[in-house]
């Protein structure tokens, strides 16, 4: 036998036995006659004291170890001269009797520390070595108790965790396919799935009303701190529902894994529309954590002769409130960064309310004291309070208030801690029109149904078209996403029309789906939440890579195995791929 315990087992109680600890060393120090050794392993660190009086043979073997050696220890469970009460197994110590080498280990490129020294590429290269770091370990344990617990729930709920296959056909719809060479089958490619969504409507179809699977979806697109080139979802779908059956059930997982996960009551689950997230606070996924909604000032700002004002399409203010003390400083910093390339603002109006109740604003000359009164009133701003605005282009502006709202939220402290503020976004719209392809593009994905009582103005004017779909935001961060689907072969058949694909390509690429509408098709719908998300929330985090054990880096690489690399000229032979250079 390896080993009785871990090394995070032993207490008081355990004193005077006899047992066998394996984990690796974290920590060597060399006390005069003594040597203490930290030994770690996942469950967490006992100290080793090798008496070198008593036995000199082991003390010296123990003179040898260094940091991540691999060790077995036996001997006696004893109490500590001097404890450590911040350590849980901190008031006992092993008097080692036997020590057995397992495996030597070279020095590591970085301390094997809460607070290492290693930097992040270094890290990712060694990351079998980052893992055994504690805030990795916590990190995948959170996200080994949420697939738990999502199962848990789902079992209790009737609802099947089934696989679909990871090798499928790409489509041209949603973000880039990654494509797999078939060696049987020159010049043809699989592809892998962006998601599961044809699959899981089929398995509608075949009479599984409650599907779900927690599962790997791959997508080329470019990479942020919430997005990683392969991610997973808790994917599901179910048969003979509304839009309010799946809010209703999809509301109670996320309140199970909160509460069961973290302890956490969750508060109501808001719902807004998409417009009225738009026009409030700029954003299809709003952080509901703090106020600052957006006041369209057009009325109270135009045709006094300010051009920026006069020549907007919307002007919108937001009230910071208690940052009527911002300086010169702090708002000039504030300018630039809405005049940055990424966010493209004009300029950035303010308006104080001072102390005594005077206003001082960067636009006094167009403006006397009763004209900025007005503002403050419409913007709900009083004695401390600052007033922004921003004037241009409406999506534009939008675009740029959510960017400066969610500034001052973080710069006013009102975006930490572990107040969480669920919301449902409804009513998305169907359809996208891109002015460089000249053509729609579903908003969600082809196979959401639009509102019922728009079908009709499906045909007269697309854009206008509501669909079923839905996404749950927590903290401004969208979490997941779904719709009701189309299940009617004639209404698909219509949708991948208005999607400009000829009959013919619709029949092409997604033919096994219109074929299946044939054959008895319910009415279903479902969501999918980004597991990895979910995870980096419940830890605390924006950054998803911390909860994935071998991620990607923001080039889509993964550098410990170092990878995508080059094949070679016999793999490219075989695959069809060798291209002549002439
Ligand atoms: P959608 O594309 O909205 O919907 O994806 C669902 C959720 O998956 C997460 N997500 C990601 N997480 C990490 N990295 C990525 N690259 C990434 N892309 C998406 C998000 C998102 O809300 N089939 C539909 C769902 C349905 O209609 O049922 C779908 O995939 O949290």
């Amino acid at each position: 036998m390896y080993r009785t315990h871990t090394c995070g087992e032993l207490r008081i109680e355990n004193i005077g036995e006899n047992v066998t600890l394996a984990g690796w060393v974290q920590r060597v120090r060399n006390i005069g006659g003594m040597i203490f050794i930290d030994l770690r392993d996942r469950y967490g660190i006992t100290q080793l004291g090798f008496n070198m009086e008593l036995d000199a043979q082991i003390g010296e073997k123990a003179r040898k170890l260094g940091r991540e050696f691999v060790v077995q220890v036996s001997g006696e469970v004893i109490e500590r001269e001097s404890k450590n009460m911040q350590m849980e197994t901190g008031e006992i110590e092993l008097k080692v009797l036997a020590l057995d080498i397992l495996n030597a280990s070279s020095v590591p490129p970085f301390t094997v520390d809460d607070e290492t020294d290693g930097g992040e590429e270094i890290r990712m290269k060694y990351r079998y070595i980052d893992l055994r770091r504690n805030p990795l370990r916590k990190n995948l344990e959170l996200r080994h108790k949420l697939a738990i617990e999502t199962r848990k729930y789902m079992d209790g709920l009737n609802f099947m965790e089934i696989e679909t296959p990871y090798l499928i056909k790409s489509t041209p719809e949603g973000a880039r396919d990654f494509v797999v060479p078939s060696r049987m089958n020159e010049g043809q490619f699989y592809a892998l799935p962006q998601s599961p969504q044809t699959f899981k409507q089929l398995l509608m179809i075949s009479g599984y009303d409650r599907y779900f699977q927690i599962v790997r979806c791959f997508r080329d697109e470019d990479l942020r701190a919430d997005r990683q080139p392969e991610f997973t979802q808790i994917d599901c779908e179910m048969a003979f529902v509304e839009q309010e059956d799946i809010l209703k059930t999809f509301e109670g997982l996320i309140r199970h894994l909160f509460e069961s996960v973290k302890g956490v009551q969750l508060p109501e689950f808001k719902r807004m529309t998409y417009a009225d997230a738009m026009a409030m606070y700029g954003s299809d996924k709003p952080d509901l954590r703090f106020g600052m909604e957006f006041v369209e000032m057009n009325e109270l700002t135009q045709n006094k002769g300010f051009k920026l004002f006069d020549d907007a399409e919307l002007v919108l203010g937001i009230c910071a409130k208690g940052a009527g003390e911002y300086s010169r400083k702090q708002l000039d910093a504030l300018t630039d960064f809405v005049k940055r390339p990424q966010i493209g603002a004009q300029g950035l109006i303010y308006c104080k309310v001072n102390e005594d109740g005077s206003f001082k604003s960067s636009v006094d000359k167009f403006f006397d004291q009763d004209k900025l009164a007005d503002w403050a009133k419409s913007c709900d701003a009083s004695t401390g309070d600052l007033i922004l605005l921003l004037a241009g282009n409406t999506a534009k502006v939008r675009k740029q208030m959510n960017e400066l709202r969610l500034e001052m939220g973080s710069q006013l402290g009102l975006r930490k801690g572990v107040d969480y503020k669920p919301l449902w976004v409804l009513d998305f719209p169907l359809l996208e029109w891109d002015e460089q392809t000249d053509r729609f593009y579903a908003m969600h994905h082809p196979f959401t149904a639009p509102k019922s009582e728009h079908i009709e103005m499906l045909s007269i004017d697309p854009k206008k078209v509501n669909a079923n779909a839905y996404d749950l935001v927590i903290n401004g961060v969208e979490l997941g996403g779904g719709s009701i689907r189309i299940h009617d072969r004639d209404l698909q058949a219509k949708m991948f029309n208005i999607l400009g694909f000829s009959d013919e390509e619709a029949e092409n690429q997604f033919g096994f789906l219109m074929g299946a509408f044939k054959y008895g098709a319910p009415p279903h719908g479902g969501i999918a939440f980004g597991f990895d998300r979910l995870a980096a929330m419940f830890g605390g985090t924006d950054s998803i890579r911390d909860y994935i054990a071998f991620p990607k880096n923001n080039s889509g690489r993964d550098l410990m195995i170092d990878s995508p690399s080059v094949i070679s000229d016999e793999q490219l032979e075989e695959l069809n791929l060798k291209v002549e250079i002439k």
